[in-house]
C-alpha cells in the first residue's frame, strides 16, 4: 500500500510530462520565407565541381542559408523552435545564400573563420551534430573549407 502511493503518483508525473510534451507539437515555429535568388549563393560563385558547396549545405545550410532547417529536429518542440532560433541568429553571422552581398574583404573574413570554426570544432554546434550526424566535418571537409579561404 504504502509502496503503491509514490508509483501512482509517478505515474501521474509520467503521464503529465507526456500530456504537455504531446499538446507542444501543436506549436511549431514560424518558418519565414525567404527567397534564395540562385545567382546570390556562393555556390553560383563555384565551379560547378567545387567540393565546397556540397559540404556547406550539407553541414552549415540549416543555419546559415535561406533554405529552412528540414531534418526531423525541425518538426518536434521544443527543438524545432531551438533549431529555428539558431538558423535566425546563424544566418544574421553568414548566410551563403546570399553571399554576393558581401564585400570582398568581409567575404574573406567569413571564410577565415569558417575555417577555423570548423578546425576547432566551434562549427558545426555539437549539439546539432547529435542531432544531424551527417552534418559531422570529416577531415577532408576541415580542408575543403580551408582551402576556400586561401
Ligand atoms: C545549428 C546551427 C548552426 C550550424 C549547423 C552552423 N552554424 Fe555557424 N553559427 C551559428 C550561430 C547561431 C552563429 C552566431 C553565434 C556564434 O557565433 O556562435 C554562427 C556563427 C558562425 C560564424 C561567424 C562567427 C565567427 O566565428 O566569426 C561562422 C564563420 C560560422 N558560423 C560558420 C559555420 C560553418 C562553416 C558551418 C558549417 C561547417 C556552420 N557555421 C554551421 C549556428 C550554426
Amino acid at each position: 500500500m504504502n509502496l503503491l502511493k509514490p508509483l501512482k503518483w509517478a505515474g501521474v508525473g509520467v503521464g503529465a510530462l507526456a500530456a504537455v510534451l504531446a499538446s507542444a507539437q501543436l506549436v511549431q515555429p514560424e518558418s519565414p520565407k525567404l527567397r534564395t535568388e540562385p545567382s546570390h549563393t556562393i555556390q553560383a560563385t563555384l565551379p560547378a565541381s567545387s567540393a565546397l558547396g556540397p559540404v556547406l549545405e550539407r553541414a552549415c545550410g540549416d543555419c546559415h542559408s535561406n533554405t529552412p532547417p528540414s531534418g526531423w529536429y525541425a518538426r518536434v518542440s521544443p527543438l524545432s523552435f531551438i533549431i529555428a532560433r539558431g538558423a535566425s541568429e546563424g544566418r544574421m553571422a553568414v548566410n551563403f545564400s546570399e553571399w554576393t552581398g558581401y564585400a570582398s574583404e568581409r567575404k574573406r573574413a567569413l571564410l577565415l573563420a569558417s575555417c577555423a570554426d570548423a578546425r576547432s570544432g566551434r562549427m558545426p554546434v555539437a549539439a546539432y551534430t547529435r542531432l544531424r550526424p551527417e552534418a559531422k566535418l570529416s577531415a577532408q571537409d576541415v580542408e575543403t573549407i580551408c582551402e576556400a579561404s586561401r
